[in-house]
């Protein structure tokens, strides 16, 4: 979820919390041992590096260029310079007892121009990652796709055009026979719906472009470049379990609004926003009711075959879990909803209570809800990881150097409690990452959204963990033993 609404920064009463959560008393019993506890971070927003070993330029370096695209021009230049401090990161997610790590591969470091031979030196850097992390005993999940399309793929069509898909495959094999071995959960892509719909439909991320029959073809593309992915990744490492994020959420009415009118609209928003994605993925078909609602503004450019393809069995199932949506009735179209819910009239955001620094509410009921509801209505669905789920809080710095962040830990643990809710409920959930392991290059918003466990001073590229750092080195250390090769996590400096 990157769509941002206005900052606020109030306080809720109810978030003025101690920094240790009731979760790491209390939620030890629905976690087995080797739950997936962990952390996840993608490539262009923390790695800077921008032209060093040959990588080639991706849409985000020439999006975070264009003149307003991103707050206060921020680009992901530096970002949190991770291609030279890796080691660091890793140490520091070592001494949190970080079990497992999410992190992004970025295709143009490994093929600049999103074709040819693979550049040996961006695989050797991912190599040299998996090293410090397999010493570190910690469980590598690499994403193959967090957005940073090599540009010249763009200029060629970017994802509207089908060859994208067969190009993304071609890359997905080359890492596979590289390095697919060297984790055992892999994952393809990371949320669909915001590749399509922001970057070709609201044009709020790269490519920019505001073309909402684009981002209509690019859903598929995407989709049936993941099956082809999967396939790949497969065919290179036969034991590797293969995934996929989505990021879902729960369209919702305000309670105050007369729920009638906006029922068919928030049935299409749920349409775009889910179903468009997991019914193909799970089932092998496109939503009958969301394909119409499209006529007359796109076409998923279905071929023979396809569907097969894309609904290739998965081995486990990533969601990014931020916030629900709450609308209220409105009269026409409002651009903010239809540019990324193409189609849809007659709703507004409503307003949103105690928003996080990115505005986004915080709904954690509604992390249960879209499990228990993705396991009842699709039984077949594999493992669940939970691969994203955070919030932006800029807590200040105290005289001590300690950064009482209470707001981000109430959100994580009336998260993580979510999740045991729905465990109890029978969904078979096997891992928690939050976003994120660091402060990181925001997207359109720049700099000035931190989402870290661990503060980032973008000038200096100190890290300094925050409260939040050590109450997770606590639940998770209260929650099962550490792994073979990591000793009792030290307490995090808070
Ligand atoms: C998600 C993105 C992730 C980060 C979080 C806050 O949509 O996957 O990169 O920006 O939002």
């Amino acid at each position: 979820m990157a769509e941002a609404t206005e900052r606020g920064t109030e306080r809720e009463p109810a978030q003025r919390d101690t920094e240790r959560g009731p979760s790491e008393r209390e939620a030890t019993a629905p976690f087995p041992p080797d739950f997936a506890w962990g952390v996840t971070t993608s490539a262009y927003q923390i790695e800077g590096a921008e032209s060093v070993d040959g990588r080639g330029p991706s849409i985000w370096d020439t999006f975070s260029r264009r003149p307003g695209a991103i707050a206060n021009g921020d680009t992901g230049a530096m970002a949190a310079d991770h291609h030279a401090r890796f080691r660091e990161d890793v140490a520091l997610m070592a001494r949190l007892g970080i079990r497992a790590y999410r992190f992004s591969i970025a295709w143009p470091r490994i093929q600049p121009t999103g074709t040819g031979r693979p550049l040996q030196a961006g695989l050797d850097f991912y190599r040299r990652l998996l090293d410090a992390l397999d010493d570190a005993g910690i469980e590598p999940i690499p994403v193959l796709y967090h957005w940073d399309l090599p540009q010249a793929i763009e200029d060629a069509g970017g994802w509207p055009a089908r060859d994208t898909a067969f190009r993304f495959a071609d890359y997905a094999g080359h890492v596979a026979d590289a390095i697919g071995t060297r984790a055992a959960r892999w994952a393809t892509l990371n949320e669909p719906w915001c590749i399509s719909f922001l970057g070709y439909s609201a044009g709020v991320h790269a490519p920019g472009r505001h073309e909402p029959a684009a981002a209509i073809r690019a859903v598929h593309h995407l989709l049936l470049g993941h099956g082809l992915a999967a396939e790949r990744i497969r065919a290179s490492a036969p034991a590797s379990q293969v995934g996929i994020a989505v990021n879902l959420t729960n369209a919702r009415a305000d309670p105050s609004a007369d729920g009638t009118p906006l029922a068919d609209a928030l049935r299409r928003v749920d349409g775009l926003h889910n179903r468009l994605f997991l019914d193909p993925l799970l089932h092998g078909a496109y939503p009958a009711d969301v394909v119409a609602d499209l006529a007359g503004i796109g076409e998923l450019p279905v071929e023979a075959g396809d569907l097969a393809i894309i609904s290739t069995p998965l081995d486990w199932f990533g969601i990014n879990y931020y916030a629900d949506r709450t609308f209220v009735a409105a009269d026409g179209p409002d651009p903010a909803i239809a540019d990324v819910f193409p189609g849809v009239e007659g709703l507004a955001d409503a307003p949103v209570d105690h928003p996080t620094d990115s505005g986004w509410p915080v709904t954690p009921s509604g992390l249960g809800d879209v499990l228990i509801r993705l396991a009842a209505e699709h039984p077949a669905v594999p493992p669940i990881l939970i691969t994203e789920n955070g919030a932006a809080y800029d807590d200040p710095t105290g005289p001590d150097g300690s950064i009482l962040d209470s707001r981000r830990i109430v959100y994580l643990d009336a998260h993580v409690r979510e999740i045991a809710r729905a465990r109890d409920a029978g969904v078979d959930v096997q891992g928690y990452c939050v976003w994120s392991l660091l402060d990181n290059f925001e997207w359109a918003e720049g700099y000035a959204k931190r989402f870290g466990l661990v503060r980032v001073d973008f000038g200096s590229q100190a890290r300094t963990p925050r409260a939040s750092a050590g109450w997770y080195a606590r639940l998770i250390a209260a929650n099962g033993p550490a792994t073979d090769r990591q000793s009792a996590p030290a307490p995090a400096s808070d």
